[in-house]
């Protein structure tokens, strides 16, 4: 059987169904000289930059259509990105995909089978929760979970 379903119809999501690519995350050696870079490439400034400093990483963000990239820059010499920096260089760190109920969706995936990193979800950057998924599960990419903080 087969069922059609129309684009931009208005179909009721199922909850557990990622909304969209919330971001791309691109690890960074020096985030000016790749803010300028990736000005130029996507013609549109960085609308924000901010520290995470549990994580160890400076970021900016670019909005991309509906879509985000994020440029991940070390501040710490142990954080995980100055380890995936030494390990693979510089490019693809990780892709983000929205989702409604964080809690919910780190429960499901690790009902799959899934390898989360962390217990709970962790206060990341851009006002989301986030969580990630071991990359050693999903073919090596790491994939990191996030919703919107609403306080
Ligand atoms: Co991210």
């Amino acid at each position: 059987m087969c069922i059609l379903v129309e684009w931009g119809q208005d179909t009721d999501q199922n909850w557990w169904e990622m909304k969209k690519i919330e971001h791309v995350g691109i690890a960074v050696r020096d985030l000016e000289v790749s803010n300028g870079l990736y000005e130029k490439l996507l013609g549109v400034a960085p609308y924000k930059r901010e520290a995470v400093v549990s994580e160890g990483v400076m970021t900016s963000f670019f909005q991309v259509g509906p879509n985000k990239v994020e440029l991940l820059q070390s501040t710490d010499g142990e954080s995980p990105i100055a380890k995936f920096l030494e390990r693979r260089g510089e490019g693809m760190h990780h892709i983000a995909f929205e989702v409604d109920d964080i809690g919910k969706e780190m429960e499901r995936l690790r009902s799959e089978g899934f390898q989360l990193l962390s217990e709970r979800p962790k206060r990341g950057a851009d006002n989301k929760w986030v969580a990630f998924v071991h990359p050693k599960g999903t073919n090596g990419v790491l994939v990191e979970l996030c919703q919107e903080i609403k306080e």
